[in-house]
């Protein structure tokens, strides 16, 4: 069994039990703006450090066999952000994209993307097409990349494909269940997060998987997103494997 200690700044060690892996981790991609403002650099700039953090965190969670990993990267509420500022997001984006599709089939990471992507432009949404043409054909752990993500948005898309199957006859509105409600989410087939990472101090859901966050566990730190560390993130599994998940029961 292979374990990972380090010193808590005030004493005993944590552990994690890597054979004990939440199934799926979720993370708020957040503190990037604040990260670059300390350093008196603009707020891009802490985007780009922001996305090699990503790269950094995704493959470890890769190597240490998570199954699902799911982060939000851009919600619907960013596009009221500063022109440059967006355009900036979408830049990286689309390197991150190019640079999937040359490494996904080496890796075994299977990519998919939950959000409204109509509203990205055509090139990105080529390359998320062919992102997921990979995916079809890999078996790797499964990263989720949140854009143009709403949780509420999430809903109510649901809720419309729901009534127009009730109006096409192939279901009828009694006949839904959580189960079957879920197969309408931008998420249906992945598990819910067992674990839910927010850095940048934020202690909010953002509009972060309304439905799926109903019983993950939180794990909050005022760790700026590009500071996040394999560190971080031992301390936030360890968090989570001594946590008592009683999903309402008495144990
Ligand atoms: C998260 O970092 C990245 C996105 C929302 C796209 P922020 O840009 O929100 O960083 P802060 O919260 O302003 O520091
Ligand atoms: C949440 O962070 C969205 C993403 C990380 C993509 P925000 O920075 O947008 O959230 P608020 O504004 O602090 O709630
Ligand atoms: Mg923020």
């Amino acid at each position: 069994m292979k374990l990972v200690f380090w010193k808590k700044s005030g004493g005993a060690a944590g552990q994690v039990d890597f054979n004990r892996l939440p199934r799926h981790i979720a993370i708020i991609l957040d503190g990037n703006g604040r990260w670059a403002k300390r350093r008196g650099l603009p707020r891009t700039a802490g985007h780009k450090v922001g996305a090699e953090t990503f790269r950094t965190i995704a493959t470890y969670c890769r190597d240490i066999g998570l199954e699902y990993l799911t982060v939000y990267a851009f919600s619907t509420e960013n596009w009221k952000r500063p022109k440059d500022e967006v355009e900036t997001i979408m830049v990286l984006l689309k390197r991150y994209l190019l640079e999937a599709i040359e490494t996904m089939e080496r890796d075994n990471v299977r990519l998919r993307f939950m959000g409204d992507l109509l509203a990205l432009n055509d090139e990105l949404k080529a390359l998320v097409a062919e992102c997921n043409a990979i995916s079809d054909r890999l078996t790797g752990c499964q990263c989720n990349i949140c854009i143009n993500y709403g949780g509420r948005a999430e809903l109510v898309h649901a809720a419309q494909s729901f009534a127009e199957d009730c109006i096409a006859g192939s279901v009828k509105p009694g006949d839904l269940t959580e189960d079957i409600f879920e197969k309408y989410l931008y998420s249906a087939g992945i598990p819910s997060p067992d674990l839910l990472i927010r850095p940048g101090g934020e202690l909010r859901l953002s509009n972060f998987l309304l439905w799926q966050c109903a019983y993950a566990e939180f794990y909050l730190t005022d760790v700026l997103w590009p500071d996040f560390s394999k560190e971080e993130l031992h301390k936030a599994i360890a968090a989570y494997q001594s946590r008592n998940r009683r999903y309402g029961a008495v144990t």
